[in-house]
């Protein structure tokens, strides 16, 4: 792994540990105006590194104003944002098949490029979404892959793909969203190009491809429906360690499970089942992270106020929740500011108001003001029990 940036890392979270014990210190007179402060050793990644997590955000590489900050300069306030609260970065979608292959010769990093770039600039981390996944998956794939082939179309990007961030990325989502149980396979896989002409064994061997060619980077399996205590999600989660323990078994290199976090703001929500998915990849050496967290206000009667505060309860419940448990490290958020969500721009009908009102699902709004729920995470971080220092520091 590239130990500049995990030097920086650790320095950092030393940085902050002692920030904050500073501010615990001071009489609470003179942490008048603290409250609002967002920024610095008020930031998210700066109470996360407090802890000894990770707080980070999917980002638009092409939006992130690389040169600006390679020149000296802030750069606009996007870029600000991103570089002020996150200490890890995710590719929305730049570096998903869909962004990397526009054709079977043809590999296209200008953007995944672009992301490590300025993660190099700014000192923070980033992880790889993803090596392999039903969707978004280029057209010509479906007419170019066969039984023949898979094999190799597969091990090749992965080879190429993790074989060019080597050692430069925290983890790699690996395998994404292969479980649907309701796709009928007494395997509980979902139907998909790869194990259509692969089979099962597509999933080992997409770790074990990485594995291979990046055996620094943590191998995660990340999917979404793992968070609720619902009969749907229970079953989600049963077959989901399954599936993971199936591997651990089989003796196949997988380090970490990615649990989306997709979630509906109801603050009455409960999550006893996955805090026990949690415990159970604990015992078998699994970190967890928090993956693409956004807190969905549809259904939340009312306007932007009690969308507010449904997102920002929902945050404090849930990650109240998944922090207490020491082996989950980290916690990012798909989008910084709610107008770029995807989940206001696909207009999907479980993520459309009534009202019409845009979801304010994510920590902060269009002009980069934090909502409620900015404030919600940092208190649940703050509330986390304190992780040991990456790198074992
Ligand atoms: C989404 C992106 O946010 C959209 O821009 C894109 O059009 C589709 O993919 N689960 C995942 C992510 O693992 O890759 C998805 O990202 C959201 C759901």
């Amino acid at each position: 792994m590239d130990s500049k940036n995990f030097d920086l890392t650790r320095r950092e979270f030393q940085l902050g540990a002692l920030a904050a014990g500073a501010l615990a210190a001071l009489p609470a007179w003179a942490r008048a105006g603290e409250a609002k402060s967002v920024s610095g050793a008020e930031s998210l990644r700066a109470h996360a590194a407090a802890r000894g997590l990770m707080f980070g955000i999917a980002v638009v590489p092409a939006l992130l104003d690389v040169e600006g900050v390679a020149d000296g300069r802030s750069g606009d306030g996007y870029t600000r944002l991103v570089r002020e609260q996150a200490n890890i970065l995710v590719a929305e979608n730049a570096m998903k098949w869909g962004a990397l292959r526009p054709s079977a010769s043809v590999f296209d990093f200008t953007q995944a490029d672009r992301l490590m770039r300025f993660a190099g600039l700014t000192g923070q981390l980033v992880r790889g979404h993803n090596l392999c996944w039903y969707a978004d998956n280029p057209d010509w794939l479906k007419t170019e892959a066969s039984k023949d082939n898979a094999r190799l179309l597969l091990t090749q990007h992965i080879e190429t793909v993790a074989g060019r961030y080597r050692g430069r990325l925290q983890s790699w989502d690996v395998v994404n969203e292969a479980i649907l149980g309701k796709d009928g396979r007494p395997d509980h896989l979902r139907k998909s190009i790869w194990v259509d002409l692969i089979g099962p064994e597509y999933i080992d061997l997409a770790f074990q491809t990485a594995a291979r060619v990046d055996p620094q980077a943590k191998l995660t399996y990340n999917d979404y429906d793992l968070e609720l205590d619902t009969p749907e999600h229970k079953e989600k989660r049963e077959h989901v360690l399954q599936l993971l323990r199936g591997m651990k078994a089989r003796g196949v290199p997988i380090h970490a499970l990615g649990v989306q976090s997709h979630i509906g703001a109801d603050p009455g929500q409960r999550y006893t089942g996955l805090v026990e998915l949690i415990r159970a990849c604990a015992q078998m050496g699994l970190e967890v992270y928090i993956t693409e967290m956004d807190l969905n206000a549809a259904r939340t009667p009312g306007g932007d106020q009690e969308q507010d505060a449904a997102v920002a309860q929902t945050c404090r419940s849930y990650l109240g929740a998944v922090l207490a448990e020491p082996n989950v490290k980290a916690v990012l958020t798909w989008g910084i500011d709610y107008s770029m969500s995807w989940l206001n721009k696909a207009k999907f009908e479980w993520a459309t108001r009534p009202d019409g009102a845009l979801l304010r699902c994510l920590p902060f709004d269009d002009d980069h003001q934090p909502l409620p729920a900015f404030f919600a995470i940092r208190e649940a971080l703050d509330r986390a029990p304190a992780r040991k220092l990456a790198g074992g520091a």
